[in-house]
């Protein structure tokens, strides 16, 4: 049994349990708000770091469910705060939430920071706030559970069902190819987007917050849960409940991360068909927890794990049936031979006792290891003199005729030039070219926007296509899909190679070999190079300079170079 935390030894005592001027202005200012001495005396003080906003519809439910938290808490014997924190709504923060990411992570730790805080409860579950809150929990270092938002109900369309972002692209282009009306259009729109709750496709969401349970960051099976199901507020008070005791235990986020803890959340990620936006995020959180982790972990652990989760984009169905087929403790126990289960989670147990006794009841849904969905692996990580520090792309999601291929680039500058591009009917293109995409990289779009499904041009829709080679230093959305060649690094904007690409440039990709080439002479790549020029830095001030400053490349997860080391900050002073 761990040893247990005295009530001295809170961090909130500072504050709260001391008598001097300044506590007493802390607890008159508590009863200011209602509460009693006895509503926190010697209670651990429980931050609830919520991303709930008006503008943010896959957090709709946090409001209450924070109240589902706070009623945990109360039980167990904490007293509960809520603390709001910046919502990045996927899609309406622009230029795009990963620009914000980072400022997510710096508000969640210095929020827990400045605040008499000794625990937290994070509420999140749009793509960058997962590891938005976990990066910051991790730095700050009080002991933090995740409770994630869940996914959204199925989307329906005429008989159909529809996926968040995957059948959005399908139906574009079926409009682009004038197969659907305007009419038929305006139903989907209707009709995708049922209920609150994260995307439902294997998107980065659902793809982080398996991941957050896979490294041990939230209760077990909490990942899979829909976010309408009344599994989720008796989820989210039962993370309230554990929280108080994580807090007395000392349970802080190192001790559950360590690098057979990552490993499993790769392999988990490989499992699930998951988001490559994923790569990005779990190289940032591990090295928060100051371990050393790149790309090519993801490269080793996809040779050895197959597709086991039939979601789309990887597969046909969607979280709503992963949920009703086991979840992810069923998937999790189906590959319980290639996980470390001595890793401890939240609940101070181990995984292979939170995974013990979990059954696949739909064996179409989650597939046992000798009947995966795909044997294509689920991320490659390239390298070559076109991204000398690697680049990605999602096998199982691409045709594979497009796994080893050669064709002529057909080179834009920036998005804008892309997007005028690709729907000229004169664009000399064949389904042989290769579509490549600069400035769209951290620095370069900045923010690095989910661009890297560069559409099919137009003439090539209409004649049938719908997959070709596409390279660009962007990130692609994880109900994306197609041969998207991903995280170019370094990137353009800096004067990575794929700067000096241009149309008529022969490439070459070559999955099986992890290999990407540009086929150009090293003295005219040279002279390509003398000849660039830096582009002007996007922001003459603000956050946006900041980041553009401090950013890292996608290689080493795009976190801010201030922030990324592991190293103990002073307690706040209190005067
Ligand atoms: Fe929020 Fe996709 S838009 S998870």
């Amino acid at each position: 049994m761990a040893p247990r935390k005295k009530p001295e030894e809170l961090r909130s005592h500072r504050w709260l349990g001391v008598h001097d001027l300044r506590s007493f202005t802390h607890r008159s200012r508590l009863r200011q708000g209602g509460y009693d001495t006895r509503d926190w005396t010697g209670k651990p003080v429980i931050g609830i770091i919520n991303t709930w906003s008006d503008i943010s519809f896959c957090h709709t439910h946090l409001r209450a469910r924070a109240e589902d938290v706070k009623r945990g808490v109360w039980e167990a014997g904490g007293f509960p705060v809520e603390l709001p924190a910046l919502s990045l709504s996927e899609p309406f923060v622009k230029p795009s939430t990963m620009l914000y990411r980072n400022l997510l992570a710096m508000e969640t730790e210095e929020l827990l920071r400045s605040h008499p805080i000794d625990g937290a409860v994070l509420l999140g579950g749009c793509d960058k706030t997962t590891p938005g809150l976990i990066m910051g929990a991790i730095s700050m270092g009080v002991p933090a559970i995740y409770a994630p938002a869940g996914p959204q109900l199925r989307g329906h369309w005429h008989g159909q069902v529809l996926g968040s972002g995957t059948d959005a692209w399908k139906y574009w282009d079926e409009k682009r190819a004038g197969r659907i009306t305007e009419e038929q259009w305006a139903e989907i729109e209707g009709g995708i987007s049922r209920s609150f709750g994260t995307c439902m496709v294997m998107g980065t969401a659902a793809t982080m917050m398996a991941i957050a349970e896979a490294l041990g960051m939230t209760l077990p099976g909490a990942s899979s849960i829909p976010a309408a199901d009344s599994a989720h507020p008796r989820m989210c008070a039962s993370a309230g409940r554990r929280i108080v005791n994580m807090v007395w235990e000392d349970l802080t986020p190192t001790k559950i991360l360590t690098p057979a803890a990552f490993d499993n959340a790769i392999r988990v990620h490989m499992a699930m068909g998951g988001s490559t936006n994923a790569i990005i995020h779990v190289v940032a959180m591990a090295r928060r927890a100051g371990l050393p982790m790149d790309m090519q972990r993801f490269d080793e652990i996809s040779r050895e794990i197959p597709v086991l989760a039939n979601v789309r984009p990887s597969g046909s169905l969607l979280m709503e049936d992963f949920f009703y087929a086991g979840g992810l403790r069923a998937l999790m126990n189906e590959l319980k031979h290639k996980l470390d289960l001595s890793c401890l989670t939240v609940t101070g147990k181990t995984i292979g006792d939170n995974i013990a006794g979990a059954e696949v009841y739909l064996p179409d849904v989650i597939r046992p290891f000798n009947n995966p969905v795909s044997s294509a692996e689920a991320t490659a990580v390239l390298t070559g003199n076109l991204a000398p520090r690697g680049c990605v792309m999602k096998p199982s999601a691409a045709e594979p005729r497009l796994l080893r291929h050669r064709g002529p680039a057909i080179a834009f500058e920036d998005y804008n030039h892309m997007a005028r591009e690709v729907e000229r009917d004169d664009l000399e293109v064949t389904p042989d070219h290769i579509l490549v995409l600069k400035n769209a990289g951290p620095k370069g779009a900045p923010g690095m926007p989910e661009w890297g499904m560069l559409p099919i041009p137009k003439k090539l829709v209409q004649a049938g296509v719908r997959d070709m080679l596409r390279i660009s230093d962007a990130r692609m959305s994880g109900t994306s899909y197609g041969a998207c060649i991903l995280h170019v690094a370094p990137e353009s904007f800096v004067g990575g190679p794929l700067a000096f690409v241009q149309t008529g440039d022969e490439i070459e990709v070559d999955v099986p070999g992890r290999h990407i080439h540009l086929h150009v002479a090293d003295d005219e790549l040279a002279r390509r190079r003398a000849a660039w020029k830096a582009p002007e830095p996007r922001y003459p001030r603000g956050y946006g300079a900041l980041y553009s400053e401090h950013i890292g490349q996608a290689d080493e997860g795009c976190d801010f170079d201030f922030l990324a080391p592991l190293g103990a900050i002073p307690e706040p002073e209190i005067h």
